[in-house]
């Protein structure tokens, strides 16, 4: 009989059982909102990047269920073949008009947005200068570009500084960062890395996946929060979070989303977005330009959450946005953190090494501008009994 040539993976994941770090996937039952229900549990949600409820709003639904009546369900074809609908057309002029830039290329998601780019735009011979806490997506992109990969700590601007200044003058340079990292919930150092990449001639790129309808005006984001127009070369956003649906995109001068439609791969051999999707976001920047007071309301509820979580004494880590992680230690403290409060009807998904480093495991909260004010309290009053329980407070 022929042997499983992938048993060694079964051995993979029992030893990731032992270390705590195996995880099941919940499943929800209901609609993506603040009160839900997972695994046939009601719980309050503090685990999704709805942030702005746009996931169940009855205008992106409308637009959605029209451009379905009228279009179909996909395209069936990549954009650079037959899969260019006017509605791209049109979303990809919104958001640059939003974004005050000269052009936007809208990908299938964040990730291929920031792979696709920083993969397209470097070659071997270039060198990418990164903070240490960027995105997945941002790393699989330097690899694939097969460019040097330089790491700065975490907002180090002085040590990102020192490798620049033992690079050839040159050598192209890629200096990136979150805007908003997303473990953290802190910001990049936006104006420090700016000045630097300016001193040094390095291309300037910021993904700004949380930012995205949750920072600036508008929603508009990091860069507009800092008031770094013109500034960053590249922004990249996401359509997954804030705005509801599903899509990531790059914003910057219409050479480089020239360049970008004839050399990044996921735009060139991947099918692009359903006519729903592109309505629905469409849609969504019409709520951020017509209903700013969502956004108004995220801020309201965060700060109510954070004093809260902080008054009950756990360790929040340095968050500046809606983002706040509850620090627990180590994986089994941060997993047994997150199954008990899901038991007491709340869900705040616990994240563990490799995506934080082993003694930061923590359960990472999300509060949106949906959730109301019981629903915060309720949550509270579960994280201070559990907290209790586990010796965390
Ligand atoms: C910082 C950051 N960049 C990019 C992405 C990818 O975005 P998307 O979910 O649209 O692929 C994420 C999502 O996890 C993210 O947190």
């Amino acid at each position: 009989m022929r042997q499983d040539p992938l048993s060694y993976l079964g051995d993979e994941l029992n030893a990731l059982k032992q270390q705590n770090l195996y995880r099941h996937l919940r499943v929800l039952d209901d609609e993506q909102k603040a009160h839900t229900s997972f695994d046939h549990r009601s719980v309050v949600n503090l685990s999704s990047n709805n942030y702005l409820g746009l996931t169940t709003h009855p205008r992106l639904r409308q637009k959605a269920l029209e451009a379905v009546e009228k279009f179909g369900v996909g395209t069936g074809s990549v954009r650079t073949i037959a899969g260019t609908m006017a509605m791209h057309m049109e979303l990809e002029r919104k958001l640059a008009e939003f974004k005050n830039v000269e052009a936007v290329v809208v990908f299938q998601s964040g990730f291929t947005a920031n792979a696709g780019t920083v993969s397209a735009i470097l070659t071997k011979d270039d060198v990418v200068i990164s903070d240490e806490l960027n995105h997945a997506s941002i790393i699989d992109g330097c690899r694939l570009s097969r460019a040097a990969i330089k790491v700065f700590p975490h907002k180090d601007v002085d040590a990102a500084r020192r490798i620049l200044q033992g690079l050839p003058a040159d050598q192209r340079k890629l200096l990136i960062t979150d805007g908003v990292f997303s473990m953290d919930g802190d910001l990049g150092p936006l104006p420090a890395l700016c000045e630097l990449a300016e001193e040094t001639g390095c291309i300037m790129m910021v993904d700004d996946a949380h930012a995205s309808g949750v920072f600036g005006k508008n929603g508009r984001g990091t860069i507009d929060h800092f008031g770094m127009h013109g500034r960053v070369d590249i922004q990249v956003g996401t359509l997954s979070k804030a705005i509801g649906a599903l899509g990531g995109y790059v914003a910057g001068t219409k050479a480089l989303i020239d360049f970008l439609h004839h050399r990044a791969r996921p735009f060139l051999f991947s099918t692009s977005h359903p006519p729903a999707v592109a309505a629905a976001c469409i849609a969504a920047i019409d709520v951020l330009l017509e209903e700013p007071e969502i956004i108004d309301r995220l801020w309201e509820n965060t700060r109510f959450f954070k004093s809260g979580l902080e008054r009950l004494g756990f360790d929040t880590g340095l968050s500046e946005s809606p983002i706040t992680p509850v620090i627990a230690g180590d994986s089994a403290r941060a997993m047994k953190l997150s199954d008990r409060l899901f038991e007491e009807g709340v869900f705040a998904q616990g994240i563990v090494f490799p995506t934080v480093a082993k003694d930061k495991a923590r359960v990472r909260t999300i509060v949106t501008s949906t959730h109301t004010r019981e629903d915060l309290q309720f949550a509270l009053d579960a994280f201070g009994k559990v907290g209790k329980e586990l010796g965390l407070v």
